[in-house]
Protein backbone atom coordinates (compact mmCIF):
# COMPACT_ATOMS: atom_id res chain seq x y z
CA UNK A 1 0.00 0.00 0.00
CA UNK A 2 2.92 2.58 0.83
CA UNK A 3 3.77 4.80 -2.00
CA UNK A 4 0.60 5.21 -3.36
CA UNK A 5 -1.06 8.20 -3.45
CA UNK A 6 -4.78 8.49 -2.64
CA UNK A 7 -7.88 11.04 -1.93
CA UNK A 8 -9.24 11.87 1.09
CA UNK A 9 -12.82 11.56 1.47
CA UNK A 10 -14.98 13.16 4.46
CA UNK A 11 -17.08 9.83 5.41
CA UNK A 12 -18.53 10.29 8.56
CA UNK A 13 -18.89 13.24 11.66
CA UNK A 14 -19.97 13.70 15.05
CA UNK A 15 -20.02 15.88 18.05
CA UNK A 16 -20.88 15.49 21.78
CA UNK A 17 -21.50 18.42 24.55
CA UNK A 18 -22.28 18.05 27.83
CA UNK A 19 -25.51 18.59 29.19
CA UNK A 20 -24.98 21.03 31.98
CA UNK A 21 -25.28 24.67 30.65
CA UNK A 22 -23.76 27.58 32.12
CA UNK A 23 -25.36 31.18 30.94
CA UNK A 24 -24.30 35.05 31.41
CA UNK A 25 -26.77 35.38 34.12
CA UNK A 26 -25.29 32.54 35.93
CA UNK A 27 -21.60 34.09 35.50
CA UNK A 28 -23.23 36.97 36.50
CA UNK A 29 -23.77 35.57 40.01
CA UNK A 30 -19.80 34.79 39.89
CA UNK A 31 -18.26 37.99 38.95
CA UNK A 32 -18.29 41.18 38.13
CA UNK A 33 -20.17 41.08 34.67
CA UNK A 34 -23.07 41.06 32.97
CA UNK A 35 -25.04 39.45 30.34
CA UNK A 36 -24.83 42.97 28.26
CA UNK A 37 -21.28 43.12 28.22
CA UNK A 38 -20.58 39.22 27.57
CA UNK A 39 -23.22 39.49 24.52
CA UNK A 40 -22.43 42.40 23.16
CA UNK A 41 -18.24 41.44 23.52
CA UNK A 42 -18.41 38.14 22.11
CA UNK A 43 -21.88 37.13 20.93
CA UNK A 44 -21.76 34.08 23.70
CA UNK A 45 -24.99 33.32 25.66
CA UNK A 46 -24.07 30.42 27.39
CA UNK A 47 -21.42 27.57 27.54
CA UNK A 48 -21.47 23.65 28.48
CA UNK A 49 -19.12 22.39 31.31
CA UNK A 50 -18.54 18.73 31.75
CA UNK A 51 -20.02 17.01 34.50
CA UNK A 52 -17.96 15.50 37.42
CA UNK A 53 -17.44 12.45 35.53
CA UNK A 54 -16.85 13.14 32.43
CA UNK A 55 -13.55 14.13 30.77
CA UNK A 56 -11.91 14.90 27.85
CA UNK A 57 -11.27 11.17 26.66
CA UNK A 58 -14.76 10.51 27.68
CA UNK A 59 -16.26 13.19 25.60
CA UNK A 60 -14.10 12.20 22.90
CA UNK A 61 -15.29 8.88 22.68
CA UNK A 62 -19.21 10.20 22.23
CA UNK A 63 -18.18 12.10 19.58
CA UNK A 64 -16.17 9.55 17.59
CA UNK A 65 -18.83 6.50 18.46
CA UNK A 66 -20.97 9.50 16.51
CA UNK A 67 -18.91 9.78 13.87
CA UNK A 68 -18.14 6.49 12.60
CA UNK A 69 -22.26 5.44 13.11
CA UNK A 70 -22.46 8.43 10.51
CA UNK A 71 -20.41 7.12 8.11
CA UNK A 72 -22.08 3.11 8.73
CA UNK A 73 -18.83 1.65 10.09
CA UNK A 74 -17.89 0.76 13.26
CA UNK A 75 -14.31 0.95 15.42
CA UNK A 76 -12.87 -2.22 14.47
CA UNK A 77 -11.98 -0.09 11.28
CA UNK A 78 -10.22 2.32 12.73
CA UNK A 79 -6.16 2.04 12.28
CA UNK A 80 -5.11 5.31 13.41
CA UNK A 81 -6.52 8.14 15.59
CA UNK A 82 -5.52 11.68 16.09
CA UNK A 83 -7.00 13.55 19.11
CA UNK A 84 -6.30 17.36 19.21
CA UNK A 85 -6.49 19.04 22.53
CA UNK A 86 -4.64 21.02 25.21
CA UNK A 87 -6.89 19.40 27.82
CA UNK A 88 -5.64 15.68 28.21
CA UNK A 89 -6.53 14.17 31.55
CA UNK A 90 -2.91 12.99 31.97
CA UNK A 91 0.28 14.87 30.58
CA UNK A 92 0.65 10.73 29.32
CA UNK A 93 -0.98 8.18 28.17
CA UNK A 94 -2.33 10.14 25.75
CA UNK A 95 -6.07 11.27 25.26
CA UNK A 96 -6.16 9.53 22.10
CA UNK A 97 -4.40 6.30 23.84
CA UNK A 98 -7.39 6.27 26.43
CA UNK A 99 -9.90 6.67 23.08
CA UNK A 100 -8.36 3.72 21.10
CA UNK A 101 -8.63 1.80 24.40
CA UNK A 102 -12.56 3.02 25.24
CA UNK A 103 -13.66 2.43 21.27
CA UNK A 104 -11.69 -1.15 21.16
CA UNK A 105 -9.97 -1.04 18.23
CA UNK A 106 -6.35 -1.48 16.62
CA UNK A 107 -5.25 1.71 15.87
CA UNK A 108 -2.06 3.69 16.15
CA UNK A 109 -3.12 6.95 18.62
CA UNK A 110 -1.37 10.12 19.43
CA UNK A 111 -2.86 13.53 20.57
CA UNK A 112 -1.74 16.99 18.67
CA UNK A 113 -1.07 20.03 20.42
CA UNK A 114 -1.96 23.24 18.57
CA UNK A 115 -4.62 25.42 20.69
CA UNK A 116 -7.66 25.98 18.97
CA UNK A 117 -6.19 25.24 15.48
CA UNK A 118 -5.39 21.45 16.61
CA UNK A 119 -8.60 20.23 15.05
CA UNK A 120 -7.25 21.84 11.51
CA UNK A 121 -3.62 20.89 12.31
CA UNK A 122 -4.74 16.98 12.77
CA UNK A 123 -6.97 16.74 9.67
CA UNK A 124 -3.98 18.21 7.64
CA UNK A 125 -1.56 15.57 9.15
CA UNK A 126 -4.50 12.27 9.38
CA UNK A 127 -4.50 13.12 5.28
CA UNK A 128 -1.25 12.95 4.60
CA UNK A 129 -0.96 9.24 5.97
CA UNK A 130 -4.05 8.53 3.38
CA UNK A 131 -2.51 10.17 0.73
CA UNK A 132 0.72 8.85 1.00
CA UNK A 133 -1.24 5.33 1.08
CA UNK A 134 0.03 4.40 5.05
CA UNK A 135 -3.82 4.49 6.46
CA UNK A 136 -7.42 3.91 4.42
CA UNK A 137 -9.06 4.87 7.62
CA UNK A 138 -8.23 8.09 10.10
CA UNK A 139 -10.60 9.12 13.08
CA UNK A 140 -9.53 12.43 13.86
CA UNK A 141 -10.74 14.03 17.15
CA UNK A 142 -11.26 17.55 18.79
CA UNK A 143 -11.69 17.79 22.52
CA UNK A 144 -11.66 19.90 24.85
CA UNK A 145 -12.52 20.62 28.82
CA UNK A 146 -11.52 24.21 29.18
CA UNK A 147 -12.95 24.54 31.95
CA UNK A 148 -11.17 22.54 33.89
CA UNK A 149 -8.22 25.41 33.30
CA UNK A 150 -10.08 28.40 33.66
CA UNK A 151 -9.67 30.70 36.03
CA UNK A 152 -13.28 31.10 37.41
CA UNK A 153 -12.35 34.40 39.38
CA UNK A 154 -11.00 36.47 36.32
CA UNK A 155 -13.57 38.12 34.50
CA UNK A 156 -11.86 38.59 31.56
CA UNK A 157 -11.05 34.88 30.35
CA UNK A 158 -13.56 33.11 31.89
CA UNK A 159 -16.92 34.41 30.35
CA UNK A 160 -15.14 32.64 27.30
CA UNK A 161 -14.73 28.79 27.04
CA UNK A 162 -16.74 25.84 27.49
CA UNK A 163 -16.69 22.24 26.63
CA UNK A 164 -17.11 19.69 23.75
CA UNK A 165 -15.70 17.07 21.45
CA UNK A 166 -16.12 17.01 17.44
CA UNK A 167 -14.90 14.63 15.19
CA UNK A 168 -14.48 13.59 11.63
CA UNK A 169 -13.46 9.88 10.15
CA UNK A 170 -11.69 10.15 7.01
CA UNK A 171 -11.13 7.25 4.12
CA UNK A 172 -8.99 6.90 1.34
CA UNK A 173 -10.96 7.21 -1.78
CA UNK A 174 -9.14 6.66 -5.58
CA UNK A 175 -11.62 9.33 -6.74
CA UNK A 176 -11.25 13.50 -6.25
CA UNK A 177 -10.34 14.27 -2.99
CA UNK A 178 -13.01 16.07 -0.69
CA UNK A 179 -9.49 17.78 1.05
CA UNK A 180 -8.72 20.81 -1.79
CA UNK A 181 -6.16 22.75 0.39
CA UNK A 182 -4.54 23.34 3.51
CA UNK A 183 -2.82 26.40 5.07
CA UNK A 184 -1.36 26.01 7.96
CA UNK A 185 1.02 28.34 10.02
CA UNK A 186 2.75 29.54 13.39
CA UNK A 187 4.47 32.52 15.20
CA UNK A 188 5.70 31.74 18.55
CA UNK A 189 7.75 34.66 19.09
CA UNK A 190 4.81 35.88 21.80
CA UNK A 191 4.08 32.88 24.23
CA UNK A 192 2.36 35.76 26.95
CA UNK A 193 -0.26 36.20 24.34
CA UNK A 194 -1.94 33.00 25.45
CA UNK A 195 -0.65 30.50 27.51
CA UNK A 196 -0.60 27.95 30.13
CA UNK A 197 1.96 26.88 32.54
CA UNK A 198 3.45 23.65 33.15
CA UNK A 199 5.37 21.46 35.58
CA UNK A 200 8.05 20.91 33.04
CA UNK A 201 8.76 25.11 33.05
CA UNK A 202 11.61 25.83 34.31
CA UNK A 203 11.44 28.45 37.15
CA UNK A 204 12.86 31.95 37.28
CA UNK A 205 16.28 30.34 39.36
CA UNK A 206 16.90 28.35 36.42
CA UNK A 207 16.48 31.07 34.04
CA UNK A 208 20.52 31.45 33.08
CA UNK A 209 20.52 27.73 32.29
CA UNK A 210 17.34 27.60 29.96
CA UNK A 211 19.37 29.71 27.65
CA UNK A 212 18.32 33.60 26.80
CA UNK A 213 17.11 32.84 23.76
CA UNK A 214 13.92 30.31 24.86
CA UNK A 215 10.85 30.97 24.80
CA UNK A 216 10.30 30.45 28.41
CA UNK A 217 12.18 33.82 28.98
CA UNK A 218 9.42 35.83 27.40
CA UNK A 219 6.58 34.58 29.89
CA UNK A 220 5.92 36.55 33.18
CA UNK A 221 6.96 34.31 36.12
CA UNK A 222 4.12 31.82 37.11
CA UNK A 223 1.67 33.19 39.32
CA UNK A 224 0.41 30.79 42.29
CA UNK A 225 -2.37 29.37 40.19
CA UNK A 226 -0.39 28.27 37.31
CA UNK A 227 -2.86 25.61 35.68
CA UNK A 228 -5.63 27.94 34.01
CA UNK A 229 -5.58 30.14 30.81
CA UNK A 230 -3.52 33.47 30.75
CA UNK A 231 -4.51 35.63 27.78
CA UNK A 232 -3.83 39.46 26.50
CA UNK A 233 -7.31 39.77 25.31
CA UNK A 234 -6.42 42.74 22.90
CA UNK A 235 -3.32 40.91 21.18
CA UNK A 236 -5.00 37.87 20.69
CA UNK A 237 -8.32 39.69 18.90
CA UNK A 238 -5.66 42.11 16.96
CA UNK A 239 -3.99 38.82 15.52
CA UNK A 240 -7.19 36.57 15.08
CA UNK A 241 -8.95 39.65 12.85
CA UNK A 242 -5.80 39.55 10.28
CA UNK A 243 -4.88 35.97 10.36
CA UNK A 244 -8.62 34.95 9.68
CA UNK A 245 -9.12 36.60 6.75
CA UNK A 246 -5.36 35.88 5.28
CA UNK A 247 -6.03 32.36 6.40
CA UNK A 248 -9.50 32.44 4.06
CA UNK A 249 -7.95 34.02 1.25
CA UNK A 250 -4.90 31.91 1.16
CA UNK A 251 -6.90 28.86 0.78
CA UNK A 252 -8.60 29.66 -1.18
CA UNK A 253 -6.42 30.53 -3.91
CA UNK A 254 -4.80 27.38 -3.39
CA UNK A 255 -8.14 25.68 -4.40
CA UNK A 256 -8.48 27.96 -7.49
CA UNK A 257 -11.69 28.98 -5.79
CA UNK A 258 -12.74 32.81 -5.76
CA UNK A 259 -14.06 34.00 -2.74
CA UNK A 260 -17.42 34.16 -3.22
CA UNK A 261 -17.54 30.26 -4.83
CA UNK A 262 -17.25 29.78 -0.94
CA UNK A 263 -20.71 28.45 0.10
CA UNK A 264 -20.29 28.09 3.89
CA UNK A 265 -17.11 29.33 6.02
CA UNK A 266 -16.81 27.15 9.72
CA UNK A 267 -14.78 29.43 11.50
CA UNK A 268 -13.20 28.55 15.06
CA UNK A 269 -15.72 30.56 17.26
CA UNK A 270 -13.99 32.34 19.61
CA UNK A 271 -16.20 35.62 19.62
CA UNK A 272 -18.82 36.69 16.90
CA UNK A 273 -16.73 40.37 16.16
CA UNK A 274 -13.81 38.15 15.49
CA UNK A 275 -15.95 36.79 12.30
CA UNK A 276 -18.34 39.67 11.62
CA UNK A 277 -14.69 41.78 11.01
CA UNK A 278 -13.29 38.64 8.86
CA UNK A 279 -16.78 39.35 7.02
CA UNK A 280 -16.28 42.79 5.93
CA UNK A 281 -12.66 42.68 5.37
CA UNK A 282 -13.30 39.15 3.18
CA UNK A 283 -16.63 41.28 1.63
CA UNK A 284 -18.28 37.73 2.29
CA UNK A 285 -21.42 37.82 3.95
CA UNK A 286 -22.12 36.84 7.09
CA UNK A 287 -24.97 34.47 6.37
CA UNK A 288 -22.28 32.46 4.41
CA UNK A 289 -20.39 31.99 7.75
CA UNK A 290 -21.69 29.28 10.32
CA UNK A 291 -22.17 30.55 14.10
CA UNK A 292 -22.72 28.69 17.35
CA UNK A 293 -20.27 31.13 18.99
CA UNK A 294 -24.23 31.62 21.42
CA UNK A 295 -24.31 28.25 22.58
CA UNK A 296 -20.96 26.93 23.08
CA UNK A 297 -18.45 29.59 23.84
CA UNK A 298 -15.28 29.01 22.61
CA UNK A 299 -14.12 25.39 23.18
CA UNK A 300 -10.66 25.16 21.16
CA UNK A 301 -10.00 22.31 18.90
CA UNK A 302 -14.01 21.21 19.41
CA UNK A 303 -14.91 24.27 18.04
CA UNK A 304 -14.61 23.79 14.37
CA UNK A 305 -15.68 19.79 14.09
CA UNK A 306 -18.93 20.57 16.45
CA UNK A 307 -19.45 23.82 14.27
CA UNK A 308 -18.96 21.44 11.21
CA UNK A 309 -21.39 18.74 12.64
CA UNK A 310 -24.22 21.72 13.50
CA UNK A 311 -24.04 23.21 9.72
CA UNK A 312 -24.59 19.20 8.21
CA UNK A 313 -27.77 18.46 10.33
CA UNK A 314 -29.36 22.20 9.56
CA UNK A 315 -28.69 21.64 5.89
CA UNK A 316 -26.46 24.47 5.51
CA UNK A 317 -23.59 21.99 3.56
CA UNK A 318 -24.86 20.32 0.78
CA UNK A 319 -23.35 17.50 -2.03
CA UNK A 320 -20.38 19.60 -3.80
CA UNK A 321 -20.28 22.84 -1.78
CA UNK A 322 -17.33 24.44 -1.31
CA UNK A 323 -16.18 24.77 2.93
CA UNK A 324 -13.55 26.62 4.39
CA UNK A 325 -12.80 24.98 7.86
CA UNK A 326 -10.45 27.83 9.87
CA UNK A 327 -8.86 28.33 12.70
CA UNK A 328 -6.47 30.49 14.88
CA UNK A 329 -5.36 29.82 18.72
CA UNK A 330 -2.19 29.74 21.00
CA UNK A 331 1.03 29.35 19.79
CA UNK A 332 -0.18 31.77 17.76
CA UNK A 333 -1.26 29.13 15.16
CA UNK A 334 -3.82 29.33 13.10
CA UNK A 335 -4.85 26.82 9.67
CA UNK A 336 -7.39 26.34 7.50
CA UNK A 337 -8.92 23.46 4.72
CA UNK A 338 -10.60 23.69 2.25
CA UNK A 339 -12.79 20.91 1.35
CA UNK A 340 -15.79 20.38 -1.41
CA UNK A 341 -18.21 18.26 0.61
CA UNK A 342 -18.88 15.29 -0.35
CA UNK A 343 -21.53 13.64 -2.78
N1 LIG B 1 -17.27 41.76 32.13
C1 LIG B 1 -17.23 43.09 32.27
N2 LIG B 1 -16.14 43.82 32.01
C2 LIG B 1 -15.05 43.18 31.59
C3 LIG B 1 -15.03 41.78 31.42
C4 LIG B 1 -16.19 41.06 31.72
N3 LIG B 1 -16.28 39.73 31.57
N4 LIG B 1 -13.79 41.42 30.97
C5 LIG B 1 -13.08 42.53 30.86
N5 LIG B 1 -13.83 43.60 31.24
C6 LIG B 1 -13.47 45.01 31.26
C7 LIG B 1 -11.98 45.22 31.31
O1 LIG B 1 -11.54 45.15 32.66
C8 LIG B 1 -11.85 46.59 30.73
O2 LIG B 1 -12.16 47.54 31.72
P1 LIG B 1 -11.31 48.90 31.84
O3 LIG B 1 -11.52 49.60 30.52
O4 LIG B 1 -11.93 49.57 32.99
O5 LIG B 1 -9.90 48.45 32.03
C9 LIG B 1 -12.97 46.66 29.68
O6 LIG B 1 -13.87 45.60 30.03
C10 LIG B 1 -12.49 46.47 28.27
O7 LIG B 1 -11.58 45.38 28.25
P2 LIG B 1 -10.93 44.89 26.91
O8 LIG B 1 -10.03 43.74 27.20
O9 LIG B 1 -10.39 46.06 26.15
O10 LIG B 1 -12.23 44.39 26.14
P3 LIG B 1 -12.32 43.95 24.65
O11 LIG B 1 -13.30 44.79 23.96
O12 LIG B 1 -10.96 43.77 24.04
O13 LIG B 1 -12.96 42.50 24.79
C11 LIG B 1 -12.31 40.21 24.81
C12 LIG B 1 -12.30 41.52 25.56
C13 LIG B 1 -13.74 39.79 24.58
C14 LIG B 1 -11.59 39.16 25.64
C15 LIG B 1 -11.61 40.42 23.46
O14 LIG B 1 -10.36 41.02 23.65
C16 LIG B 1 -11.43 39.14 22.71
O15 LIG B 1 -12.37 38.51 22.28
N6 LIG B 1 -10.16 38.72 22.50
C17 LIG B 1 -9.88 37.51 21.82
C18 LIG B 1 -10.10 36.39 22.78
C19 LIG B 1 -10.04 35.09 22.14
O16 LIG B 1 -10.71 34.87 21.16
N7 LIG B 1 -9.23 34.21 22.71
C20 LIG B 1 -9.11 32.92 22.35
C21 LIG B 1 -8.69 32.71 20.92
S1 LIG B 1 -7.59 31.48 20.78
C22 LIG B 1 -8.18 30.24 21.66
O17 LIG B 1 -9.30 29.86 21.38
C23 LIG B 1 -7.42 29.64 22.74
Amino acid sequence: MAGVRRGVRIAGWGKYVPQRVLTNADLERMVDTSDEWITTRTGIKERRLVADDESTSSMATAASLAALKQAGTDPSQVQLIICATITPEYQFPSVACLLQSALGCQAAAFDLHAACSGFIYAVATGSQFIENGIYERVLVVGAETLSRITDWTDRSTCVLFGDGAGAVYLEATTGESDLRATWLGADGSNPSYLYMDSQARPSATTEGTAGESTCVNLLPPAPPQANVIRMDGREVFRFSTRILVEAVQRVAEQAAWKLDEIDLIVPHQANYRIILSASNYLGVPLDRFYLNVQRYGNTSAASVPIALTEAVAEGRLQPGHKVVLVAFGGGLTWGALALQWPR
